[in-house]
């Protein structure tokens, strides 16, 4: 098949109608631009822009990352949620520090050797950065590149969805690569964003209107075509809010598997039952300690919906005593929870009840 050609109109469009100004433009360091992309995978650029800053102060290359304690990343990273991406980028850095000699590769093929670096980040890092000729493929361009091409394979097949980066490869620019990558890059990612909407695309001002066979046929919103679809489920946790009676919260930490892996959180039961079984056999003490259900509340996943019960235990302080702290559990108090790793609602559930 005859593939059009769109970059020359992108690139031109990208000088004068797509984004130039957000801080990870203004460097090509690839340090700066991984960390921007690996927190925009999942997250937009207005919530972005602070903890970027934020994360830079803190760490301020990939050498300084490397060395920090995980806890500390995942504190950094609280609140921008998918936590597997903050795990993968700590151990990233890491290997880049032992693998690499502390400088990422330049190809998007040894980039995607990382971890947490998939295809199309690696794509995105080395023609930001290296100029190099390789497509990126995340959601938004996926859905520019079906439509401009009427491609109507369907994208749960493995088949398809590399037929359509052999595509994408071949319709990067061929010309002036040094310049015309980067902004390539950018405006495809610039047009998925602002004008190629899943709903309601602005085919009218588009750069590609000419070219773009679904506009041709009226039918974009048709495209990308994929069959296969979220299963979602639902869990109900019970969550143990003990006291020590001088306003700490005992907090432990999450296994490195699953939700909220590795961050700190009120202890997790699947009944009341439990929650209460565990405090009465586990932590001895004389006194029945105060009980306080408070609030439940739902917290969406991407594939679950939580149904939260905070259970307010108040301990009385010889029942506290018992409770010992150990390496990945503590006490703590609105100073010391302000700096760990907590899952968002926890963060707020803590700091609007107990602080
Ligand atoms: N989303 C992913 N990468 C991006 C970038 N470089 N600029 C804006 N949004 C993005």
């Amino acid at each position: 098949m005859n593939l059009p050609s769109i970059a020359p109109a992108v690139v031109q469009w990208q000088a004068s109608h797509g984004r130039n100004h957000l801080p990870w433009q203004q460097t090509r360091d690839p340090y700066r631009v991984w960390l921007s992309e690996i927190m925009l995978q999942q997250t937009q650029v207005s919530t972005v822009l602070g903890y970027y800053q934020r994360f830079l102060d803190a760490f301020p290359d990939v050498a300084s990352l490397a060395a920090a304690p995980q806890d500390a990343v995942l504190a950094l990273w609280s609140g921008l949620g998918y936590y597997s991406r903050a795990r993968n980028l700590h151990k990233c850095a890491q290997a880049v520090m032992e693998l690499w000699g502390g400088e990422f590769p330049c190809t998007a093929e040894e980039l995607a050797s990382l971890p947490g670096i998939g295809r199309s980040t690696a794509g995105a890092i080395a023609s930001f950065c290296f100029s190099e000729r390789v497509p990126i493929l995340d959601a938004n361009v996926r859905r520019v590149l079906t439509r401009v091409l009427a491609f109507d394979g369907d994208l749960a097949q493995s088949r398809n969805e590399k037929l359509l980066w052999e595509q994408a490869q071949q319709l990067c620019p061929t010309q002036d690569l040094e310049a015309a990558m980067p902004r390539y890059t950018q405006g495809m990612m610039d047009l998925g964003a602002s004008i190629c909407t899943p709903r309601k695309p602005s085919c009218l001002v588009c750069p590609l209107h000419g070219e773009c066979r679904a506009g041709r046929a009226g039918n974009p919103e048709n495209y990308p075509v994929r069959t296969r679809k979220l299963k979602r489920s639902s869990e109900s946790w019970w969550l143990l809010i003990a006291m020590d009676g001088q306003s700490r919260v005992w907090l432990q930490k999450r296994p490195q598997a699953g939700i909220w892996a590795g961050l700190y959180s009120p202890p997790v039961f699947d009944s009341y039952a439990a929650l209460k079984q565990f405090v009465q056999t586990s932590w001895l003490g004389t006194e029945e300690p105060a009980w306080q259900d408070l609030p439940a509340f739902l917290h969406v996943l991407t594939h679950k919906d939580l149904h939260l019960h905070p259970v307010l235990v108040s301990l009385d302080k010889a029942r506290a005593a018992m409770v010992a702290e150990a390496g990945e559990a503590c006490w703590a108090d609105a100073v010391a929870w302000a700096d760990l790793g907590l899952p968002a609602p926890i963060r707020k559930l803590l700091d609007s009840e107990l602080a």
